[in-house]
């Protein structure tokens, strides 16, 4: 088959060499002139993805795989198009932002060959493929949908890292506009997919039709909502427990111990480009979903709820030194979009404390690039708040945070032996301790 990858980022890119590896004429169209010259050279443009420069030197090396940044050149006479440009939120009303993916799919509409089938990857509300996307092609290129053209919608459940294991892990959920559309999505991801064995499954593992395309984005929407609403939850428990002596880690442990409960962990911050922002893209379709808008306010809570725990326990922090360990939004990952960091930043701003903030994985030019005052560990500090669970924190000892009274462990990753002296304050946990 031949098959253009609309953008080759960190989804883009491993998909476009998975479906190059299993044999077919792959073309990647992506805007950005660095990532295409990088990846026709056969070089990441990004590290951190297990077998991706292999396996993309492999596939540009034998010819089946090149980029371009034009999609005259990489559109027409496809079998398949897979679109994976990203769709962004507004950080304060929750309003999807379709810009990018709007221009990319006008791009692609003015070059389609009948006879293709588009497959939209990006996690999207219910409803746009068949009300946002179908009508643009249609109008711009002059096709009719279900006869001259299929289009579907198949969300990516992968995890950046590990994009290569998962697809072969997770069920490739498609789900369509047509019969027809649906048949030939389950055929294409057929021959660019292997699938794992998964007898914890109901069904074998492999492509799964949900026989709409809405039915095919609420499940994506569906099954990262829940671990917002589950940590939520989590967050809840966590609050009382901590106010009334009790260890709502040893409980989630203990609940858990019973196959029908699977409580998440409580923490200071939700962040990433998902957990986050997808229940917001839920809401906007069901805004009636008081349990998700509940949970989504819960754990934007947790930043201003944890600086109020260290404010409890330190006093006043109007001119107290507050370092904030971690900018990442989470352990060992070099990224800080929707990063807890920023909101605690500001409710530690907005109660007078002088922040500065560490990461092990930052430097100090791009700490001051996000906005912030660099932490070297070793300069005296009043108290500390932990916001990334880094491995390296595990480690951490007051003699490295000279002078620190107290460290909240918004993530419980500080060894409690090494804190012996300085009041340690856990989220979930009683304050006392
Ligand atoms: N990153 C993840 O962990 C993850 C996991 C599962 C699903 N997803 C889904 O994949 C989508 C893409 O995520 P990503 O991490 O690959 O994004 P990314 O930021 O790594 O890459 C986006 C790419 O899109 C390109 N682009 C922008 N506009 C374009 C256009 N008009 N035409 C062609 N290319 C264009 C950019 O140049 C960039 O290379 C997300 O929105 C999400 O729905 C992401």
């Amino acid at each position: 088959m031949r098959v253009s990858v609309v953008a080759l980022g960190k989804i883009g890119l491993p998909l476009a060499v998975q479906f190059a590896a299993k044999g077919h004429q792959v073309v990647g169209v992506d805007i950005n002139q660095k990532f295409v010259d990088l990846v026709n050279a056969g070089q990441e443009p990004f590290p951190g993805e297990a077998h991706l420069q292999e396996l993309l030197a492999e596939t540009v090396a034998d010819g089946r795989l090149r980029a371009t940044t034009d999609y005259a050149d990489a559109i027409p006479n496809s079998d398949a198009v897979v679109v994976v440009v990203p769709l962004f939120v507004d950080e304060k009303t929750g309003e999807p932002e379709f810009g990018w993916m709007e221009s990319a799919t006008r791009s692609l509409s003015e070059h389609l060959s009948p006879g293709t089938l588009v497959s939209y990857e990006t996690t999207l509300p219910v409803g746009t493929t068949r009300n946002r996307w179908k009508p643009m092609i249609e109008e711009i290129s002059g096709l009719t949908e279900g006869t001259d053209f299929h289009l579907v919608f198949s969300p990516e459940r992968v995890l950046t890292g590990r994009v290569f294991a998962d697809l072969r892990k997770y069920p490739k959920l498609v789900g369509g506009l047509s019969e027809e559309g649906a048949k030939r999505a389950i055929a294409f991801y057929e021959a660019v997919l292997d699938f794992d064995e998964r007898p914890d499954l109901p069904r074998a593992n492999g492509v799964w039709d949900l026989g709409s395309a809405e039915a095919s984005e609420l499940a994506k929407l569906a099954e990262t909502t829940y671990r917002d609403v589950n940590i939520g939850l989590a967050n809840q428990f966590a609050r009382f427990a901590g106010q009334n002596g009790i260890d709502v880690h040893a409980v989630i442990e203990a609940s858990n111990s019973q196959p029908y409960s699977h409580i998440h962990r409580p923490g200071i911050a939700v962040g990433g480009h998902c957990i986050p922002v997808y229940p917001r893209l839920y809401l906007w379709t069901d805004p009636e979903a008081t349990v998700v808008r509940a949970a989504r306010e819960a754990n934007a809570a947790m930043p201003d709820y944890t600086i109020g725990l260290l404010e409890g326990a330190f006093g006043d922090l109007k001119g107290a030194k507050v370092v904030v360990l971690g900018a990442a939004y989470r352990g060992g990952v070099k990224e800080t979009a929707f990063s807890g960091v920023f909101p605690a930043v500001e409710a530690l701003k907005a109660r007078g404390a002088e922040v500065s903030v560490h990461d092990p994985l930052y430097t100090d030019e791009e700490l001051q690039g996000l906005g912030f005052t660099p932490y070297t560990l070793g300069t005296p500090v009043d108290a500390a708040v932990l916001q990334a669970d880094h491995a390296e924190y595990a480690q951490l000892t007051p003699a490295e945070l000279p002078g620190v009274k107290v460290l909240v462990d918004g993530r419980d990753r500080t060894d409690p032996a090494r804190w012996a002296g300085v009041r340690r304050i856990v989220i979930g946990r009683s304050v006392s301790q």
